[in-house]
């Protein structure tokens, strides 16, 4: 990155100006250090509107073919690592039109006939967005692909579920994991949803208020990809809805991957010791030889942070934003992109993980049979005998009491030691009060039964 040149009047627009711009708001004001990520997008930008100018006249076709054959000698430079990119040209869009000029002489200036930065750094945004959606959206499937294999592989492992973080009733650890596909499900539908709207063209409002040449915005859509042309030109160069909206996806989805990451930390835990990760997920301390930590999931946990930062950024960026274009604009693109790789990196290092995630069935069963776990299924099975509900809590409870004090589960009391509590106990009350009895009892849709769980997999695989 340079800005050595000789302090001169900005070319592109220095016109009116008579002292050259103070060297450190040149720098304060400029975008290229960050924005030059979207010189793949302003390119192909760049090569339809040239292409639409060409077809309704305003170019020849030889200044078409030299502007084309320029713009992709610039993209090969850039992508050579071999571009010199300049804070005193301002932005990627600038330095490109420079560069395109110094290569091909005077057409190049006649590249921006009938646009403005406003609504072709617009375009750039959408068009860079959509391409990191169609990433994000392949990334998800293969978390939610990864998930479905756990849940399959774990349909029968039985753990403790939790209300309160207190052990509730058995769950499969299937089960379980299909909650998190859900979340992951929302998500996808939500980012769809998302793309509709980012792919909308704003390239032809110009300025603001549209441009006096006969310019075919349908046909620069079509080329670009674009669903369809924007509708008002004031919105086009001012809208940033579609970012935000992105960011609050990003935010969701980011609160699921959270949700999930603080119960992997308790689980890792010496005190849970649910589950397993593989070492390469995980660090080391270098003060305490034994540590073996969840670094993975923590620091998901705490990008979620950032991701929000980014959306309330945006949002208070548009909050009191005049019509139309305003430089406010310009800071909306590093909540955008850290939002973006922040998401691809967070989704990455899940993909990659939860496949490889090993479940300690041995601990997640003792976990569920020291809770007293199944005393909602004796209650059931008191009531199943004819005792009201309110009842049967009662005479579970006391026998919960009677286990606590005792220090066994309800499976390992007697029958004679249970029908203390109630004469209606016979021995078939030993079929409730086992993990499986419990899980396979709630054999219906959304349930825990193993059986259940295998339906939702072989569902959710269509599904995605
Ligand atoms: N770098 C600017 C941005 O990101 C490009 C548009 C500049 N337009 C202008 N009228 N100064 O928003």
């Amino acid at each position: 990155m340079s800005n050595s040149q000789e302090r001169t009047q900005n070319q592109s627009w220095g016109g009116r100006f008579t002292e050259a711009t103070d060297a450190f708001v040149e720098a304060f004001t400029a975008s290229v250090q960050f924005d030059q990520r979207l010189y793949h997008h302003d390119i192909a930008g760049s090569i339809a509107h040239a292409t639409m100018l060409e077809k309704v006249g305003v170019l020849t076709t030889a200044e078409r073919d030299s502007i084309v054959s320029g713009l992709e000698q610039v993209r090969g430079e850039i992508e050579a690592g071999d571009f010199n990119w300049s804070i005193s040209l301002e932005d990627v869009h600038m330095n490109v039109e420079a560069r395109l000029t110094a290569l091909i002489g005077d057409t190049g200036k006649k590249l921006h006939t009938g646009r403005s930065r406003n609504d072709q750094v617009a375009t750039d945004m959408r068009l860079y967005l959509r391409d990191e959606i169609d990433v994000i959206a392949d990334e998800l499937k293969r978390l939610q692909t990864g998930l479905l294999d756990l849940a399959d592989r774990e349909a029968d492992t039985i753990m403790p579920g939790f209300t309160h973080l207190q052990t509730a009733q058995p769950v499969t650890f299937g089960h379980h994991l299909m909650a998190w596909f859900e979340m992951l499900c929302r998500d996808a539908e939500r980012l769809q949803d998302c793309r509709k709207r980012v792919n909308i063209m704003p390239l032809g409002a110009a300025a603001l208020a549209g441009t006096t040449y006969p310019i075919d915005r349908d046909y620069t859509a079509e080329l670009l990809g674009f669903e369809r042309a924007s509708r008002n030109s004031l919105d086009s160069v001012s809208d940033r809805d579609f970012a935000i909206e992105f960011c609050a996806f990003g935010s969701l989805l980011m609160t699921h991957l959270s949700r999930f990451s603080e119960e992997l930390v308790l689980w890792t835990s010496a005190q849970f010791n649910f589950i397993d990760l593989p070492d390469r997920f995980c660090t080391g301390s270098s003060i305490m030889p034994q540590k073996k930590n969840p670094d993975v999931p923590e620091l998901v946990r705490g990008k979620t942070g950032r991701v929000n930062g980014h959306l309330i950024s945006l949002l208070t960026l548009m909050k009191s934003q005049p019509l139309a274009y305003n430089k406010d604009n310009q800071e909306d693109k590093e909540p955008l992109f850290d939002c973006i790789d922040t998401l691809k990196g967070c989704l990455r290092s899940y993909a990659d993980m939860i496949p490889a995630l090993q479940a300690n069935k041995e601990s997640m069963r003792e976990a569920a049979m020291r809770g007293y776990s199944t005393a909602t299924d004796l209650a059931d099975y008191a009531v199943r005998k004819g005792i009201p509900f309110r009842d049967a809590h009662e005479i579970v409870g006391k026998a919960v009491a009677f286990g606590i004090q005792e220090n066994k589960d309800l499976s390992e009391l007697t029958l004679q030691e249970l029908q203390q509590f109630s004469d209606i106990i016979e021995q078939d009350v030993f079929d409730v009060l086992t993990l499986e009895g419990s899980v396979n009892a709630r054999d219906h849709l959304g349930g825990t039964a193993p059986a259940q769980v295998r339906k939702a997999v072989t569902a959710a695989r269509s599904l995605i």
